[in-house]
């Protein structure tokens, strides 16, 4: 008997949650609709064909007439799959299935006072149904359980044929003996198929993760705190959708807008990807001051690493674009401290994901060789401690072009400005051709490459192990991603 990861699973492909209160939106949210149950359905038949071949049923035994008769070794050798489908109720999902054909082979053995005698049979079961309620709910914890009940099992007909043996005493015990075969069986496919659901399709779901850890620093929070809820067409999970601050996890002190309605159930699944998600992450990363970087030459190419010179002997150089730094600050590489001033922010709308984000850079002459510039001495250089130079406040605004592809959304950066403004300083005419020339080096080799970077890695949408999108496609809805996409389980 084979059980694999249990189909029924994509019943559920990923359940997560909704605040408790109803005026609380989700981060996160996915719709299956009766597509994927019926994709979902054909699947499970086909794991429960797999377990179901091989199944042993109890020995019997028991008198009739004279006779006194054992059964053993008895075993479902064939399965031709019922009709079957799923339907969805306002308390869950019922399964049923109807027509499937069972054989199965075993050993008779008989004995009356005089006489024994031995030999195996065949026993058919035509017009096999069953139904089983199957009940999704979010515990406690926010973590998705799937739970079956009120199985039952029907059978149409039986046959049994006896081979060996003398077949006038099979006439004595045959019937008897088909039907204790029969009620046996309805009790074994009952716990199969209930198995199926609470063992194998339970397991499959606990391994969906109710929290992912991104880079030992955040947590993604997919917790269910609202019980998932069916429709005649679809059933649909909801889930915070939040990055909390691992250590020190908190919720932000804003909550998730309104998700967009969308009343397609053409494709078998539906996932809704707030921008509350990345909102909730920029805001635990401001507070955690997480978003700074100290900018050294060390940072750029090899070959522009001159760049932030102050002594230059190339061109593209800081020292020509202010020329106060070479006369006061020589042999010096500038520094930039750079943080985020206040919580960056992601909208998405329908036409396009817009960002923006207000910086502070300070910036400092770092002093790379001895105190002394000819036999002149430099007060900035006493300690080698790096000498303020000025501070700018950048604002920066920007688009991003995002995509789907297989269980991943992933995004890029476009159109990148910026607005920037000095706002303290210690030295005289800084020129704005030298701020364009600072700003691009900071965005060029620092911002912009480290947030496409995670663009890059992109969200992967949390499903059950061995299912995956097929065809997906993104669309950009009111504060909201939606991808849409049919399914295939390919464990
Ligand atoms: C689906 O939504 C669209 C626009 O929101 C509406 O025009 C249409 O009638 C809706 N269809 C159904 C079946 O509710
Ligand atoms: C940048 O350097 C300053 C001064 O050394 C330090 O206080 C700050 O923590 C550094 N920031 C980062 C992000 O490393
Ligand atoms: C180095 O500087 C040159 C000249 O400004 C520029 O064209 C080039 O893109 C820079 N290289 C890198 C890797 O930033
Ligand atoms: C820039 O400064 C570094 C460190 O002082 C030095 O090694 C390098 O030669 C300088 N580059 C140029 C082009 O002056
Ligand atoms: C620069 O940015 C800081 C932090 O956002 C803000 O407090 C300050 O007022 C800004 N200064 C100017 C001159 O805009
Ligand atoms: C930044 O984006 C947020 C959200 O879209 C918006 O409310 C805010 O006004 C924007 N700020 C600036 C300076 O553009
Ligand atoms: C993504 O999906 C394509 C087919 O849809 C498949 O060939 C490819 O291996 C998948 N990539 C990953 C990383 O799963």
């Amino acid at each position: 008997m084979t059980t694999t990861t249990s189909p029924i699973l994509l019943l559920l492909l990923l359940v997560s949650c909704r605040p408790s209160t109803e005026s609380v939106s989700p981060g996160f949210k996915t719709r299956i609709t009766s597509e994927g149950l019926t994709y979902a359905n054909n699947v499970a038949l086909d794991v429960l064909s797999k377990a179901i071949i091989g199944v042993s049923v109890p020995d019997q035994s028991g008198s009739a007439s004279i006779v006194t008769y054992h059964l053993t070794g008895i075993h479902i050798t064939e399965f031709n799959k019922p009709t079957s489908q799923v339907t969805l109720n306002p308390n869950g999902v019922y399964w049923s299935g109807s027509n499937a054909v069972l054989q199965i082979h075993g050993n008779w053995a008989y004995h009356t006072l005089f006489i024994s005698d031995s030999g195996n049979f065949d026993f058919s079961a035509t017009g096999v149904s069953f139904h089983e309620d199957i009940a999704l709910s979010a515990d406690t914890n926010g973590r998705p359980h799937i739970k079956a009940s009120g199985c039952g099992v029907g059978i149409g007909g039986v046959s049994i044929t006896f081979h060996g043996g003398a077949s006038a005493i099979y006439n004595l015990f045959s019937s008897i003996v088909a039907n204790e075969i029969k009620s046996a069986l309805t009790g074994q496919i009952c716990g199969i198929v209930t198995n199926l659901i609470n063992t194998n399709a339970e397991n499959a779901l606990a391994k969906l993760p109710v929290t992912v850890d991104i880079a030992n620093t955040f947590l993604l929070d997919y917790s269910m705190d609202e019980q998932p809820m069916f429709q005649k067409t679809f059933l649909e999970s909801y889930h915070k959708g939040e990055f909390d601050w691992k250590s020190a996890p908190a919720p932000p002190p804003f909550q998730a807008p309104p998700l967009p309605a969308w009343n397609d159930t053409s494709r078998m699944m539906y996932v809704w990807a707030s921008d509350y998600m990345v909102n909730s992450l920029l805001y635990q990363g401001q507070t955690h001051k997480f978003f700074a970087y100290n900018l050294t030459a060390q940072d750029l190419p090899a070959a522009n690493r001159s760049a932030l010179n102050t002594t230059c002997h190339t061109l593209l150089c800081i020292g020509n674009l202010i020329p106060q730094l070479q006369k006061s600050y020589p042999n010096c590489q500038v520094d930039l401290h750079m943080r985020s001033a206040s919580v960056p922010a992601v909208a998405v709308t329908p036409q396009d994901v817009i960002g923006n984000a207000s910086g502070i850079i300070d910036f400092y002459a770092r002093p790379v060789t001895g105190s002394y510039y000819g036999n002149r001495f430099y007060k900035y250089s006493v300690r080698n401690t790096p000498a303020y130079l000025f501070t700018l406040n950048v604002s920066m605004s920007t688009a991003a072009d995002v995509h789907v592809k297989n269980e991943t959304i992933f995004g890029k950066l476009r159109d990148v400005k910026f607005g920037v403004k000095v706002v303290k300083t210690a030295i005289q005419d800084i020129h704005d051709k030298a701020l364009q020339f600072i700003i691009d080096i900071a965005l060029n080799t620092v911002v912009i490459p480290k947030i496409n970077s995670i663009g890059e890695k992109g969200l992967e949408l949390p499903t059950i192990e061995g299912v995956h999108f097929v065809n997906p496609t993104l669309m950009l809805m009111q504060r909201t991603l939606l991808v849409s996409t049919d399914l295939k389980y390919a464990p």
